[in-house]
């Protein structure tokens, strides 16, 4: 039975905020959501607490990134009972993303196509408001997902991506180094093998970082690519996997194919658990993954946990559910645990491996 916040959305706010283009219908709402403060946490069931990477989290249910690309709204995130935030992507310097129209709907599919191409305001703003959360009390755990700027030359690549990782790393519980967006030429192309290497010698000429740092891949990779990215992984020390992205495939959703762009929601579901479940077989369960992908209810959480997912992040449902929507996931998916005779989040991971 749907709650009251989530019918309220579903029934009144929805219809109208679906009548505005969606970039639009979001940049209005992240400035509504800007005004939230920092408050306390929403109660957990206690079997949701969980670790991540090392990290403590209250509950394993989590934003994606490119929601709040400019950390704009941390306190909204933690009141709607998150239990960690991923800001970003978030590029060196400032820069405006590809021409509108970007953005849009597919509500038959419960699903979005967008190619924003990291529209940021670069990273110094970032520091500037990631510095303040800690100091504001914010409780949630903080991930920064980071790209390097579209002009970037190939050869320097790396260096925007270390350049991130010092500037915004400290102010961050965890790193994410995003390789998978589809919307930068090129930026795929650093999920081969040689190529991490390339970025991890970069990331690491400082010294060992002082937070962990996860790749996120997409999922369109054929599967010998996604075995040889996992040995690479381990055999670099990498500290997780965010899988996946959005798709460029477009058999789900059929005529809508004409929008290019990444797709994300519905239809992303299961090619997202499939590749959270080759990861963790090939990884045998040592790297820590955050399943996301068409994660909509409780029932989609806890599939992508026992496929392999420590925690899992969603954007496009939070569009469609609307804030009630995380209470919701939390409040049912202890239930699911409870149901299976198991006492916590990391008894379930990879069950169905
Ligand atoms: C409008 C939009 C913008 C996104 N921007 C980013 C981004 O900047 N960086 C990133 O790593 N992923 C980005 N994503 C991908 C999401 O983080 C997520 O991987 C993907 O949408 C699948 O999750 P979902 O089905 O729950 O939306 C974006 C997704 C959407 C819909």
């Amino acid at each position: 039975m749907p709650s009251m916040v989530e019918q309220l959305y579903a029934r009144v706010l929805r219809p109208i905020v679906f009548q505005l283009p969606a970039e639009t219908a979001h940049r209005l709402t992240l400035a509504l959501l800007a005004g939230v403060p920092i408050g306390p946490c929403p109660h957990d069931p206690p079997e949701l607490r969980t670790t991540l990477c090392g990290l403590e989290l209250a509950n394993p249910i989590g934003l994606a990134a490119g929601m709040d690309k400019e950390v704009k709204a941390a306190g909204a995130w933690q009141a709607m009972g998150f239990g960690f935030a991923e800001f970003g992507t978030i590029t060196p310097r400032p820069q405006p993303g590809n021409p509108p129209p970007r953005m849009w709907r597919l509500p038959e599919h419960q699903a979005l196509i967008n190619r924003l191409g990291f529209p940021s305001a670069g990273m110094e703003a970032a520091a500037r408001r990631l510095g303040g959360l800690r100091r504001a009390g914010l409780r949630m755990r903080v991930g920064v997902n980071i790209g390097p700027n579209r002009d970037t030359p190939r050869e320097r690549v790396a260096a925007d991506y270390a350049l991130l990782m010092r500037t915004l790393g400290p102010l961050a519980d965890f790193v994410v180094v995003n390789l998978s967006s589809p919307n930068t030429p090129g930026l795929r192309e650093w999920q081969a093998p040689e190529r991490m290497r390339e970025i991890f010698a970069a990331l690491r000429s400082d010294g060992p970082p002082a937070r962990p740092i996860l790749i996120k891949i997409a999922p369109d990779l054929e599967p010998p690519m996604l075995a040889q990215i996992c040995g690479q992984a381990l055999a670099l020390g990498v500290s997780g996997i965010v899988a996946t992205n959005t798709t460029i495939a477009r058999e789900a959703v059929g005529v809508t194919a004409s929008y290019e762009g990444g797709l994300s929601g519905r239809p992303l579901r299961e090619r997202a658990r499939a590749v959270i479940r080759d990861l963790y077989r090939h990884t045998h369960g040592k790297l820590p993954i955050i399943g996301v992908g068409g994660v909509a209810g409780a029932q989609d959480a806890y599939a992508h946990i026992r496929a392999g997912a420590s925690a899992v992040e969603l954007y496009t449902a939070l569009v469609y559910g609307g804030p009630g929507l995380i209470g919701a996931i939390k409040a049912a998916l202890a239930g699911l645990l409870r149901s299976d005779g198991l006492r916590s989040i990391g008894e379930a991971v990879g069950r169905d491996a």
